[in-house]
């Protein structure tokens, strides 16, 4: 990478992380898409080479433990759902370049020659490990098919990761008190020998490395723990046969860990988008490739000085190790270039609680296509709800409420009353000059637009034009030019002649976000081509001077829809909650290990918890728990969401000093934003407060 504020010279990859092809898409999943999908495109329209490239995750045990279920083939299943997922993604406008599989030939190829570059770099030693056994079904239990304790944070963890807890990779044997989920029998633990990458050859190249690394906070910050202290290695064979066969001869039973394939098909994904559209379109090893003594060496400067191309990953907040830990070091062991930025998004819940595929708790991708929505409305909604990094609760009610006020009411208004009335009053853009105010309104949100890119910020790129049509609405109020038609033709031509380029920029600007409908706003313009094509200066080219009678662009979503889609929301909800094996349902307390690791006195002093008291309280609707408060801090009044509402009556609240966490980040939950945490003991949620009268806003140390 270059180091050069995007866009550069380089060509870029955007990458999305690559669903296990296991099981039906859900919103949850579609967030991360959306916004590698919306990022490319804006990359695209500031002028860098770009490809958007993805792929299924077709081996491991996520797969073969569903494939098991099922009674089929580990590759006929995932097949299946690789070919869904193929369909699906471009339904909601999410348009890779090219989208390959992990199992096929080309993945195959370069991971075994990933795999040869670290044994010939000698990064790969041999080790003999504890693995979990099963006697009764007399099978190894590789990572999915072994449950137990995490060692780091004591919470209920899978074999090789902490997916309720710490979210950290656990390597063969750490996890504690295992059991088989074949048999739920204990699992023990015997010898095995397997192969590593010896992870501690890259120590000082990671420390630079994430010097180096833009992207999302957590991203840049949270692997730091991770390569505190020696780095262990990582075991890269499990005892499977599904998956890509470790190389060479003296492994023939081992197969290598998905997560060791699976990276190497955003290379992959590349190679197959050159292959079929030429180097001279776009050049996978320019990209990612890096050059002789940079790519071998064993000492690695705090600079970068490579040229190789901007490789940029879209994540979900649970893999980030791998990516920002493992994958880097994966990259460099081979020769290969280094990622840029890696943009993790938060987690996305129903009514306060994660989504669970397996216990139903969730919005399908089909359901929402199946209810008619156009998909630019969830891409909208998804982009632009909070901030990339902040967890989200998916809420119809939200949604209808931000379709209907910002896109049919604002953007769509807008456009629709001024491109009507300029056809209605001179056939298409009426001749005369745009104003000052205007041109420059649009500078500003092409400045906007090319900072956001720069800064990876895909909210405000998301909302660049919804702002430009809510300025556009003041503009033609203040203007009246229905008022000056008649007496003051000039100065109505010119309002309108404002309005039409305004109409003109949003369409280019909203192109990555909503491109469909960007594109039905290109033609009711009259304009030539595609939206996708012109660059963004062409938001202040005049435009055509005839066009039709345009058409609305969005349409209401109706109360009766919206109650009938949260009728069967809370009755899922409902029924996941009742299946037993919910952990909010359990009656008796259970008390998680204490941390291992300790904080230091400094670390303490950085979390800014206050003395606060609740002001005013009120249940938010559609959700079971969460209440809205207002809590003064003395300093300040804020705004939290809190899961109080089934466990304290709402009305009770005001008046009850509180402790309140206040440099917690921000967060948005049903569309409300929530400004601090309420803290709380256990399921209970039973309220802290103080004993005395210390006064609001003081410090608790
Ligand atoms: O966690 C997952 O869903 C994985 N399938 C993501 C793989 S991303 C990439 F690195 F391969
Ligand atoms: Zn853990």
């Amino acid at each position: 990478m270059s180091h050069e504020q995007l866009p550069t010279e380089q060509p870029a990859v955007v990458t999305c992380g690559l669903p296990y092809a296991n099981g039906n898409l859900h919103v949850g999943h579609l967030r991360s898409y959306v916004a590698g999908d919306l990022f490319s495109r804006a990359l695209r329209r500031v002028g860098q080479q770009t490809a958007f490239v993805c792929g299924s995750d077709m081996h491991g045990t996520p797969v073969a433990v569903n494939a098991a279920e099922e009674g089929v083939e580990p590759r006929e299943f995932a097949l299946e759902y690789h070919e869904q997922y193929k369909e699906r993604f471009p339904q909601f406008n999410v348009e890779f370049d090219n989208y390959g599989h992990t199992d096929d030939e080309t993945n195959t190829e370069l991971t075994q020659e990933f795999v040869q570059s670290w044994i010939e770099n000698d990064h790969i030693h041999e080790k003999e490990i504890q693995v979990a056994y099963d006697p009764d079904a007399d099978q190894w239990l590789p990572d999915r098919y072994v449950e137990g304790t995490c060692p780091y944070c004591g919470e209920k963890a899978r074999g090789d990761e902490c997916d309720e807890g710490c979210q950290r990779h656990l390597e063969p044997g750490e996890v504690e008190d295992p059991t088989s989920t074949l048999t739920g029998n204990p699992a023990e633990y015997r010898t095995r020998e397997h192969k590593f990458l010896r992870l501690s050859d890259f120590q000082e190249y990671l420390q630079g490395f994430l010097d180096r690394l833009e992207g999302t906070e957590r991203a840049q910050s949270q692997p730091r723990e991770w390569i505190e202290g020696e780095l262990e290695d990582l075991c890269i064979t499990r005892d499977m046969d599904w998956g890509i066969d470790y190389p060479g001869d003296d492994q023939k039973d081992l197969v290598l860990y998905v997560w060791v394939d699976a990276p190497i098909e955003y290379v992959s994904s590349t190679k197959q988008y050159t292959d079929n559209v030429g180097a001279d379109v776009f050049d996978w090893e320019q990209a990612w490739k890096i050059d002789g003594e940079q790519a071998h060496g064993t000492h690695w400067d705090d600079e970068w000085s490579g040229t190789s191309g901007e490789i940029i990953h879209l994540i979900g907040p649970d893999i980030i190790q791998h990516h920002c830990v493992f994958w880097p070091a994966m990259l460099r062991g081979a020769g290969y270039n280094e990622p840029r930025a890696v943009l993790a998004t938060g987690f996305v819940g129903i009514d306060g609680k994660s989504l669970s595929t397996s216990r139903g708790r969730a919005v399908w991708a089909s359901e929402y296509l199946d209810e008619g929505f156009h998909p630019d409305l969830f891409r909208y909604y998804t982009a632009t709800g909070s901030g990339l990094e902040n967890d989200v609760d998916f809420s119809w009610d939200r949604f209808q409420q931000r379709v209907n006020g910002e896109l049919v009411g604002n953007l769509g208004n807008f456009c629709y009353r001024g491109l009507l009335f300029a056809q209605r009053n001179y056939d298409g853009t009426p001749d005369a000059d745009p104003s000052e105010e205007v041109t420059e309104r649009i500078e500003d949100a092409i400045e906007t637009f090319e900072m956001a890119v720069a800064e990876y910020d895909v909210r405000t790129l998301g909302q660049v034009a919804v702002d430009l049509a809510d300025f556009g609405n003041e503009y033609i109020q203040q203007n009246e030019p229905w008022n000056l038609v008649d007496d003051e033709p000039e100065e109505a031509a010119q309002v309108i002649r404002d309005c039409v380029q305004l109409a003109k920029a949003c369409a280019l600007l909203m192109q990555p976000v909503m491109p469909e409908k960007a594109e039905d706003l290109w033609a009711q313009l009259g304009e030539d081509g595609s939206v996708h094509d012109p660059e963004l200066s062409a938001a202040l080219e005049t435009p055509p001077a005839e066009f039709d009678e345009p058409d609305e662009l969005f349409t209401q979503v109706e109360d009766e829809t919206i109650e009938a889609l949260n009728e069967k929301l809370r009755e899922r909800v409902s029924e996941s909650a009742d299946d037993g094996d919910d952990d909010d349902e359990e009656d008796e307390v259970d008390l998680p290990a204490l941390e291992a690791d300790r904080i230091s006195f400094e670390q303490f002093q950085d979390i800014d918890i206050r003395v606060g008291e609740i002001t005013a309280a009120e249940p938010i609707d559609g959700a079971d728990e969460l209440v809205r408060l207002e809590v003064d801090i003395g300093l300040e009044q804020r705004q939290v969401v809190a899961g109080l509402k089934q466990l304290h009556d709402t009305d009770d609240l005001p008046g009850t000093r509180v402790v309140l966490l206040a440099n917690m980040e921000q967060a948005e939950l049903f569309g409300y934003e929530s400004n601090g945490m309420v803290l709380a003991a256990g399921e209970e949620a039973d309220l802290l407060t103080t004993h005395e009268d210390a006064a609001l806003g003081t410090k608790i140390r």
